[in-house]
């Protein structure tokens, strides 16, 4: 009884994460920050899926309360990790204006 109790809780927890907004429900800054993601991101984070690409999955980013680190998902720790990489990730400040990473930023708490 106790492990189905905390199965069917572990299953309520993953489904408590809202599905990602429709790509055309997207703000004018969102589809921005999608095009950025598709450019800089896509090649090793999924945002859609739960896939496992070079990266973690990013989908639920801002709808859990961890990053794949166990660091606090918000959106200073996210942006440390763009502009200054992290392990296996390439610093990518250099590679994104203002503009970009608050499209980015305002697109990645869509997924
Ligand atoms: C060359 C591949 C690569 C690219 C490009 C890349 N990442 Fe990553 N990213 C990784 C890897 C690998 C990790 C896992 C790092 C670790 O924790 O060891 C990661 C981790 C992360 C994390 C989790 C950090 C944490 O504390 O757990 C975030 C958030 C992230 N990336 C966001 C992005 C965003 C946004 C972009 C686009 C601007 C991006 N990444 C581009 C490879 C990449």
């Amino acid at each position: 009884m106790i492990w189905v109790s905390a199965l069917s809780l572990m299953v309520a927890g993953c489904k408590s994460i809202p599905p990602p907004t429709p790509l055309a429900q997207l703000t004018p800054q969102q589809a921005e920050g999608h095009a950025v993601f598709q450019t800089k991101c896509g090649v090793c984070h999924a945002d859609r899926t739960n896939d496992l690409l070079h990266g973690p999955a990013l989908r639920g980013i801002f709808k859990k309360d961890y990053l794949p680190s166990g660091a606090p998902a918000n959106d200073d720790r996210v942006m440390e990790t763009i502009l200054h990489g992290r392990n296996m990730m390439p610093p990518m400040g250099n590679t994104m204006d203002q503009q970009d990473l608050d499209d980015l930023l305002a697109y990645l708490h869509t997924i």
